[in-house]
């Protein structure tokens, strides 16, 4: 099993705002990729990251328009991966116990993925904002990354499906089998100024 790591850093953390692209925004003293980078590295043979033209580094291939086209690129660049490890890196609190989770689960199924079980309920909206129906809350989940895949269950999926906020929608919609395994609810995507001080206040509480 050769397993290679996928880290979407593409972005340019709009919501954030910024004076640079998120990934290389400084988060707890570092620049907010390399977090995940330490937390992939024992379990991955190398690590192929998806960045802004103006950030890529060797050994690394630029990002695309859309998060998907980022995954397609960097899988582009590892042919000789069987399990790929797609994690964003815009979730700086990713940890090495996480992913060896996520491989661990991986006998059986096409993809394993962390995410959370909502504590929201969750409207489906018309375009007018009103109400339409309310899914039964039991049955929804958040999804995280890291997200671990079948490396050719993956390619087929990314040469099929267009564009999706993550990988294991594309997998499920290809017909593949995705399971779900609960992380840990401080792996929290940072989006938004807040989630920044958030992000930095609980990697500090770890040192
Ligand atoms: N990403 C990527 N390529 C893109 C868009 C997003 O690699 N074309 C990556 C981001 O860098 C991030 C992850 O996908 O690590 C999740 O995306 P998101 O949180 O939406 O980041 P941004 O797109 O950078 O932020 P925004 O949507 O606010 O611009
Ligand atoms: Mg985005």
């Amino acid at each position: 099993m050769t397993v290679v790591g996928i880290v979407p850093a593409g972005g340019s953390g709009e919501r954030l705002g910024a004076d640079r692209p998120k990934a290389f925004v400084v988060c707890a003293g570092r620049p907010m990729v390399e977090w995940s980078l330490e937390a992939l590295s024992s379990a991955c043979s190398r690590i192929v990251v998806a960045a802004p033209p103006s950030h890529v580094r060797p050994g690394w291939v630029e990002g695309g328009p859309s998060r998907s086209a980022s995954v397609r690129n960097a899988l582009a660049a590892a042919p000789e991966a069987t399990v790929v490890v797609v994690h964003d890196a815009a979730r700086p609190l990713v940890t090495r116990d996480l992913v060896a989770r996520c491989l661990h689960n991986l006998s059986g199924v096409d993809g394993v993925i962390a995410a959370s079980p909502v504590s929201d309920t969750i409207h489906v909206s018309s375009a007018e904002h009103l109400i339409e129906h309310t899914p039964d809350r039991a049955t929804l989940w958040a999804a995280h990354t890291p997200q671990v895949f079948r490396a050719d269950v993956l390619r087929r999926a990314l040469e099929d499906g267009d564009s999706a906020t993550d990988e294991a929608a594309l997998v499920a919609a290809a017909g593949g089998t995705v399971r779900l395994i609960e992380g840990p609810s401080d792996n929290i995507k940072v989006t938004t100024p807040t989630d920044l001080r958030l992000a930095e206040a609980l990697l500090r509480d770890r040192c």
